[in-house]
């Protein structure tokens, strides 16, 4: 269907849904054990209710934001997520190609299935990406991608996912692995980073999609040795992904100036079932060691489906919010243009719900705009 049919994020998943190979869509639904998380990402957004004031002026409204001192159209993101190829042909490079009419930032997966240096081919003077890090247990191999990632001028920041050092178990792609070569998927996709000896070609091999990428990455990072490892290999700042607890928050804040950011995630409720939700993390951070959105830029990720989800996020002190599977179900329904329709649908809805509000602008949201009370009982 014409992409200016759809309404809502919901439609472009069940658009996407019906489009993709079976293999596809096992790996980019599926979430740990019972889904709780996954679910649950969502419907914690539900649960903060909005307070807006009236007589306001806002005939105008502007999304502008900056991110490390980058300066962006938009307050929301794509997360880096595995394997854009398997959606659809234009990949990772597409959802560059969308992100460049918004001003939006992406970043590029370690397991992206186009190398960082298709990806950013393309990139406009002032288009921002991060590079995501799975450190492999042949430190070798990250150390010759930073090495590359190093050149890149367009890549402004080292994203370094911690809460996955193990995969979930996520059934419905390992479920599909068992339903054998019955899921065609083009042939030859596979993570460009991997070489041929480490990773196979997702067709083949055994297991899900997820438990074939993460073959390889090292179990064993600490805050002792893996950061002083990173410095030394380059010069990017750091944003730490997965933080779920405001301990976590804290000893990250402690790294600062090598840390720069923590990116408040639990996978999409790939990684940890019954993990928090980023808005809980947000909360205690509030709550315990308020001092860290002062050290470091927060941003989270998980569940962002409506303008109102990206609004109580930044409200709550997120600075941005990322999109995992909406990226990827926008490109699997209409390739580049289907991810421009979600970013245009949700920046849409993200200024209406702020006028609606009577706030004009992105750094003017706060918490004076969301009541919490139930979402602190919870
Ligand atoms: C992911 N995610 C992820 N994260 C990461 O740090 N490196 C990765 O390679 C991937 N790969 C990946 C693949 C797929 C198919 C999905 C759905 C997710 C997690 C991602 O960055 C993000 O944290 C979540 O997807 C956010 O939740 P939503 O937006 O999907 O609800």
């Amino acid at each position: 269907p014409p992409m200016e049919n759809l309404l809502n994020l919901d439609e472009i998943e069940q658009v996407a849904t019906k489009q993709v190979s079976k293999k596809a869509w096992a790996y980019y639904y599926s979430a740990s054990d019972d889904k709780f998380s996954k679910r649950f990402n969502n419907e914690v957004y539900r649960s903060i209710l909005l307070r807006p004031r009236v007589f306001v002026d806002c005939t105008t409204c502007d999304l502008d934001t900056s991110v490390l001192g980058h300066k962006l159209g938009i307050p929301i993101y794509v997360s880096p997520a595995a394997m854009a190829r398997l959606g659809h042909p234009s990949g990772e490079a597409g959802i560059a190609e969308a992100c460049r009419s918004f001003g939006a930032m992406q970043v590029i997966s370690n397991n992206a299935s186009m190398t960082p240096e298709q990806i950013v081919k393309d990139a406009a003077p002032d288009q921002v990406f991060g590079w995501q890090l799975y450190v492999q247990i042949d430190r070798k191999k990250s150390e010759a991608m930073l090495t590359r990632i190093n050149k890149l001028k367009a890549i402004k920041f080292i994203v370094l996912t911690l809460d996955a050092p193990v995969p979930g178990k996520r059934e419905e792609d390992e479920r599909n692995s068992l339903a054998g070569a019955t899921a065609p998927i083009p042939s030859g996709v596979k993570a460009a980073e991997r070489t041929a000896d480490d990773t196979p070609d997702v067709n083949g091999g055994s297991g899900g999609v997820g438990q074939q990428l993460f073959a390889g990455t090292d179990p064993s990072l600490t805050w002792q040795e893996t950061l002083p490892w990173l410095a030394k290999h380059t010069d990017l700042p750091i944003v730490l992904k997965g933080l779920q607890t405001h301990e976590d928050a804290y000893l990250a804040s402690l790294h600062a100036p090598q840390v720069k950011g923590i990116i408040l995630s639990n996978h999409g409720g790939r990684a940890l079932d019954t993990a928090p939700p980023a808005v809980h993390t947000l909360l205690e951070i509030r709550k315990y060691c308020p001092e860290v959105f002062d050290k470091l830029e927060v941003h989270v990720d998980g569940g962002i489906r409506r303008g109102t989800d990206v609004v109580k996020a930044l409200c709550l002190g997120a600075k941005a919010v990322g999109l995992g599977r909406p990226a990827l179900w926008g490109l699997a329904a209409g390739g580049v243009d289907g991810v421009r329709r979600t970013l245009q649908i949700l920046a849409d809805e993200t200024k209406t719900c702020m006028r609606l509000l009577g706030v004009e602008s992105v750094d003017a949201l706060g918490l004076q705009h969301i009541n919490t009370r139930i979402v602190e009982q919870q």
